[in-house]
């Protein structure tokens, strides 16, 4: 007793240690503008503009979209470049797909909105469409992402009361460690990340957290707390915020309290982003949620529709969730369109007042979804998906070979694909400047925390323009890093861990 009174203290001291995370170059107001480059449309002028009048919730890289078409984006100038982020998985499609760019401008001309105070005429179409192609009762439509998160929370609280009868106001969700939902304030009550939570509590009771890929750990808490628990909720792979590593200083990090005081021993899963389960989880969830009647609930609002080279990421593994949310790539790129997919016993614990939003289900948004299931189904995407990652895997791989000491691994799932450059040899440098370059060879793509660049080009990006992003990170690995190594101050390096507030994991640091 008098041990884990001790280990809690010392975790406790762990977490409430100041951190700060960085992208490698803070937000620095953007240079004045230059005469040569202040016309009203420049990209300059733009991103002052910005900076200015919008608030600084991100870091972008600075490259101004002023047209897209397939994989290919313009700036303002008249320069190309290929899109190897595709809006977060929000462009599948491909940029301004003709088919989903008709069916947005025929729908426009015609009816936007009618709010669901009353019917319109192409919301059913798309809802029974939806249904019909994931197989399940009914869908709840909302617009972001966020908000088919909040939805299904929402949903799996009703069905803990009125089904599984937990007694009120005692619903817990489960949720995992490394996990990102969105921005709401139900949403970053379940995140590790420090920025998500810092400054913005309370956050909201009744959620726990457990290991991604650690079935016994879930079943322990299922078994302790499960006459309470209404709902898993969970990324088939993890995208934005898994954990960089289960080692501290090569101490064992556990996400859950629980789990630590277990002292479980197994190496969990690939400890990095972009974090694919290990193999058999989703079907132990599976086993594990319909054992202790708990709905597992599958967040594919950016795994789903084709992204990972199935059409569901739950599909890699044949399982069927109870519930499935949806988003980003539903809208084409286009309009947000998000959805919570369930079966009637669990979809009609929500009644008319409960649960809504103006927008949800509208006309314009419904025409444009059925438009871009149409492109992801009739193009195989999904198909397209896992052909082209796997090409893009061999391709990275082969400049993995090439500079051993600086990338650590590459992998992924269809498109769905991450580069972890080594920390120490990469720094001062981060996978920003790396984007930075990348940009400058013409290759759009995401940093994601210090030591890692996310490749998810659009789903219908040729095998050659593939080819130009793998061979663009050589060409920045091999030319640009030893210029960007000697040019960067050792001070501006930002590869120090930091430790989540919540679960105590190392979050950011890596373990090379
Ligand atoms: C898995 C997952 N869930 C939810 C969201 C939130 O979606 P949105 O930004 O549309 O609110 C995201 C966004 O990146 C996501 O990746």
């Amino acid at each position: 007793m008098a041990t884990t009174k001790r280990t809690l203290q010392c975790l406790l001291s762990r977490v409430c240690r100041e951190t700060r995370r960085t992208y490698g170059v803070l937000p620095q107001p953007p240079p004045h503008n230059s005469s040569s480059s202040s016309s009203s449309s420049s990209s300059q002028h733009l991103i002052n503009l910005e900076y200015e009048y919008s608030a600084h919730n991100y870091h972008p890289v600075p490259i101004v979209f002023s047209q897209a078409k397939g994989s290919s984006i313009w700036d303002p100038e008249g320069n190309k470049y290929l899109d190897f982020l595709s809006a977060y998985s929000a462009v599948n499609q491909g940029h301004c797909h003709p088919r989903i760019m008709k069916a947005l401008h025929d729908q426009a001309q015609k009816l936007t909105l009618s709010s669901r105070a009353f019917y319109n005429d192409r919301f059913p179409v798309f809802a029974e469409r939806l249904t019909d192609m994931f197989g399940y009762d009914m869908v709840l439509p909302m617009n972001t992402g966020a908000e088919g998160v909040e939805t299904a929370l929402k949903l799996a609280r009703k069905w803990g009361y009125e089904r599984k009868k937990i007694p009120n106001d005692e619903a817990i969700i489960i949720s995992c460690c490394g996990c990102f939902h969105g921005r709401t304030l139900a949403v970053i009550s379940m995140s590790c990340d420090n920025e998500a939570t810092k400054g913005f509590g309370p956050l909201l009771p009744g959620h726990l957290k457990v290991d991604f890929g650690d079935e016994v750990l879930l079943e322990k808490i299922f078994k302790d707390q499960g006459e309470r628990i209404a709902g898993f909720l969970f990324e088939p792979i993890q995208g934005e915020a898994g954990p960089t590593s289960l080692f501290d200083n090569g101490r064992k990090v556990f996400c859950t309290t629980l789990g630590w005081l277990m002292g479980r021993e197994k190496l969990l899963l690939s400890p990095l982003k972009v974090v694919i389960p290990p193999d058999g989880y989703l079907k132990a969830v599976r086993d594990l949620c319909s054992k202790y009647n708990i709905l597992m609930i599958a967040d594919e609002i950016q795994t789903g529709l084709a992204r990972t080279g199935k059409m569901l990421a739950c599909d890699w593994e044949q399982v069927r969730p109870d519930v499935v949310i949806l988003g980003k790539a539903l809208g084409g790129g286009v309009i947000p369109v998000s959805a919570v997919l369930a079966d009637k016993d669990v979809m009609l614990c929500i009644r008319p007042g409960e649960h809504g939003s103006t927008f949800g289900g509208n006309p314009l948004a419904s025409a444009v979804a059925i438009a871009s299931l149409d492109v992801i189904k009739e193009e195989g995407l999904a198909e397209r998906s896992d052909r082209l990652g796997q090409e893009l895997r061999h391709q990275l791989l082969k400049v993995q070979q090439q500079f051993p000491d600086i990338i650590k691994e590459v992998r992924g799932r269809g498109l769905f694909n991450a580069v972890e450059f080594k920390s120490k040899t990469l720094s001062p440098v981060s996978a920003y400047d790396i984007c930075l370059k990348l940009k400058d060879r013409g290759v759009l793509a995401k940093p994601t925390h210090d030591t890692i660049v996310r490749l998810t080009p659009p789903l219908s990006m040729s095998s050659d323009e593939l080819q130009e992003g793998s061979k663009a990170l050589g060409e920045v690995l091999e030319l640009d890093l030893p210029k960007m190594k000697k040019a960067k101050p050792e001070k501006l390096s930002s590869t120090a861990s930091t430790t989540c507030d919540r679960c105590g994991r190392n979050l950011y640091g890596s373990s090379d």
